[in-house]
């Protein structure tokens, strides 16, 4: 299954770019969309990269960017909401809305490939209602039956140098005499956002996916205090971890949901009722091999002031 020219749905975003990149590197010709052109800066050096400003929750510029493609990944997806039941309405547009759109803008445009990034645990009766509205999306798409060749990828919690989960908790013990945490013992797996890349790209190319869903997760389970706690370690500060009651714990998360950029949100504690973790067997699909989150968080968390001032500056631009 070759696909030359690909739509890349949130192909800006951290692992988007990462895939951006590796698909540019294979001789690919790209379209990425983006609401905002200057959140595409870093991928406009690549040479069969094109950055398209649009908006994918307009139809008629969905059916654009789809025309003439012989593949789409979609990878757009966010972590916070207003709120709803079973999910808000910025879940609902993004997660839901927009696979269903896609599966109809393929169909009218004969495309038949369409690689899904979803999350570990989506489920349309899950915790949360970001798992909730994950787990819709993915149904949208599978309605659309033999119409679209589907893969679903489902990453656990993601690290690389531009995360948002180690270089947050990295940055709060910077500032922060303690650190808080409600669901300490929640647990992760966290995967290398190289891995997913290479798994989303290896999946594109293959018969054997079609149909298929595939979990992806790094050769290791953490609790989410250890994770803190390691954060801490490699970036020099690290911080006594003062384990919360459920009540705190929501009323914690509730509070700093209100913030612009909201580092926690009571979803977000709802999802981690699930552990991150995937079902045993191999935790990346094609015979990969996970990178331990030992071997490159030091790199970007390791006395990095620089490191994590520049991350802040991203979040600031919402990047
Ligand atoms: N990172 C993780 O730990 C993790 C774990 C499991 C699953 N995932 C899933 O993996 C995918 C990529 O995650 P990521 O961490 O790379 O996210 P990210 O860095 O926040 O990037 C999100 C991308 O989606 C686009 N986007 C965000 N909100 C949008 C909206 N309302 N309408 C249209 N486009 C929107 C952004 O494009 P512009 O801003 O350029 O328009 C950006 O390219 C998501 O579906 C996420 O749910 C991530």
């Amino acid at each position: 299954m070759t696909a030359q020219n690909i739509l890349l749905l949130g192909g800006t975003g951290f692992l988007g770019s990462q895939v951006a990149q590796q698909l540019a590197a294979r001789g690919h010709r790209l379209t990425v969309p983006t609401r905002h052109r200057e959140r595409a800066r870093h991928l406009l050096v690549l040479p069969t990269v094109e950055v398209a400003e649009a908006s994918v929750h307009d139809q008629a510029s969905l059916a654009r960017l789809v025309a003439g493609q012989d593949a789409v990944i979609n990878l757009v997806g966010i972590l916070h909401s207003r709120h709803g039941l079973p999910y808000g309405p910025d879940f609902a547009q993004a997660h839901v809305a927009l696979p269903r759109n896609l599966a109809a803008a393929c169909r009218a445009a004969g495309v038949r490939r369409l690689v899904q990034v979803s999350a570990l645990n989506a489920d349309v009766n899950g915790p949360s209602q970001y798992l909730r509205s994950k787990g819709q999306g993915e149904a949208e798409l599978r309605a659309a039956g033999a119409a679209l060749d589907l893969t679903i990828i489902r990453p656990s919690v993601v690290f690389g140098p531009e995360d948002s989960f180690l270089n947050l908790f990295a940055r709060l013990q910077r500032f922060a005499p303690v650190m808080p945490l409600g669901r300490a013992g929640a647990r992760f797996q966290p995967v290398y956002v190289g891995d997913v890349a290479q798994a989303i790209v290896a999946s594109l190319a293959r018969r054997d996916a079609v149909g298929q869903a595939y979990c992806c997760c790094g050769p290791r389970v953490y609790t989410l205090a250890e994770l803190v706690r390691y954060a801490g370690e490699l970036s020099g500060h690290r911080r006594p971890v003062i384990e919360l009651p459920e009540a705190l714990a929501r009323l914690q998360a509730g509070l700093l949901e209100l913030l612009p950029n909201p580092p926690m949100s009571v979803d977000n504690l709802d999802s981690m009722d699930v552990d991150s973790v995937c079902p045993g067997g191999e935790p990346l699909p094609f015979g990969l091999r996970p990178t331990a989150l030992e071997a490159v968080a030091p790199a970007y968390l390791g006395n990095g002031t620089q490191r994590l001032a520049n991350y802040g500056r991203r979040v600031k631009a919402h990047r």
